[in-house]
């Protein structure tokens, strides 16, 4: 017998009302930050088929795709023109969509693409604007996984229909998300969406009411330090906007392109662990280093990302050039990341107290870079700290 027919009122409405968040978490596509690669960082326009199946040979190979790096997305400049009906097609360098997609899928991975809800993406190809319908039928149809949504050429839009009115302006791209999200939904294929709209009007605050499960906050990342550090300690304050399902998005990743160095790369992925980050490598894997591929799969860094309860982490406290971040995790423990953004080393002590620890109490430590457990921590705990370097500690009672 159905549970409705033996609850009736008010008594059906609360146990379904309990149940209404195991339900909706189960329901999302992206129930923790979606780990994958995407082509963009490494080749940009340049992106084939070839590249695209050589990713995921790679992701099986070395291991990444058993790690949690499962999405294959291609990003811009896949897009070829529209037939008579108005449906799209690739262009010459991607032959077969739906032979590449049975591809990836073949190697236990998932397909991910691109468009903008303006007439041309940001790479001057062809966008969705007025075909939103019919694209998302034409991914479903290929088996696609995840769609990456870029504002580009929809700004002249959203100016020419909002001008200065920023309320205005939020409740445009509220719409033409909502609207890609519905054609995806109606489309019948379980589709991340993610909103490419570089943080504009506060997205963090409205993003998830479009139904899509992730969005970017910022402008582009680059290859640098400068760039990484700029955009990922800008984060601090959103941690309360993600959450299962969706997530705060600041950029992919750029780690083994080659203009950071090891210490660089390795806060890089670590500040993106304590944010809840999606992690989509940037690189070419086909051609990783071994370094490389330690800092990507460090499992126990991937695991503070991954985190069940799905908080994002934020920042404890800053003394000039250092940083401390805390994020707390489904056992109760909590992983703290202590930053240098100085050029020289430093010595840095961090007071147990500030990370709500007793003056007196024990607290068992393991380091997740060195995969080591560490003397109790009592007091505070000291470290030097090389250039541009991390200590990620997990922390418990
Ligand atoms: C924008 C996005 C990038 C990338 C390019 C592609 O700049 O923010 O991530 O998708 O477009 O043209």
């Amino acid at each position: 017998m159905k549970l409705a027919t033996l609850m009736s009122g008010s008594g059906l409405a609360i146990i379904l009302s309990l149940f209404a968040p195991v339900m909706q978490a189960q329901s999302t596509p992206a129930p923790t930050p979606p780990m994958g690669w995407n082509s963009w960082n490494h080749f940009a326009e340049h992106v084939t088929d070839k590249d695209v199946r050589a990713a995921a040979d790679a992701l099986v190979s070395s291991g990444m795709r058993d790690a949690g790096y499962v999405y294959v997305n291609i990003d811009d400049t896949w897009e070829g023109q529209r037939d008579a009906q108005g449906y799209i097609h690739p262009n010459k360098k991607f032959p077969d969509m739906k032979a590449l997609a049975d591809y990836v899928h073949s190697r236990g991975l998932k397909l991910g693409i691109y468009s903008s809800p303006g007439a041309k993406t940001c790479a001057g190809y062809e966008g969705s604007l007025g075909h939103e319908k019919q694209d998302a039928e034409m991914y479903a149809k290929w088996g696609v996984d995840y769609l990456k949504y870029d504002l580009c050429s929809y700004t002249k839009n959203l100016k020419d229909q909002a001008g200065d009115d920023h309320a205005k302006a939020q409740q445009v791209m509220l719409q033409v998300y909502t609207t890609m999200h519905d054609a995806l939904q109606a489309a019948g294929r379980p589709i991340v969406l993610s909103l490419c709209q570089y943080g504009w009007e506060a997205v963090w605050r409205w993003g998830a009411e479009t139904g899509g499960s992730l969005w970017r906050t910022t402008g582009d990342i680059e290859d640098s330090y400068a760039s990484m550090e700029k955009i990922g300690f800008s984060q601090a304050g959103l941690a309360k906007f993600a959450g299962p399902g969706h997530w705060n998005d600041p950029d992919m990743l750029e780690v083994g392109n080659g203009g950071m160095s090891k210490d660089e790369y390795i806060s890089h992925m670590t500040l993106w662990a304590m944010l809840a980050a999606p992690l989509l490598a940037g690189n070419d894997l086909a051609k990783m280093s071994e370094e490389t591929k330690t800092i990507l799969m460090n499992r126990e860094v991937i695991a503070v990302d991954q985190d069940a309860a799905g908080h994002q982490g934020d920042r404890v406290y800053t003394e000039g050039p250092l940083e401390v971040w805390s994020k707390p995790l489904a056992d109760g423990s909590l992983a703290v990341a202590i930053f240098s953004r100085w050029r020289m080393p430093l010595d840095f002590d961090v007071p147990m107290s500030k990370l709500g620890y007793g003056a007196t109490e024990p607290v068992k430590a393991r380091d997740l870079w060195a995969h080591r457990d560490l003397d109790p921590i009592v007091g505070s705990f000291h470290t030097t700290l090389r250039p541009h370097s991390v200590v990620l500690l997990r922390l418990s009672r």
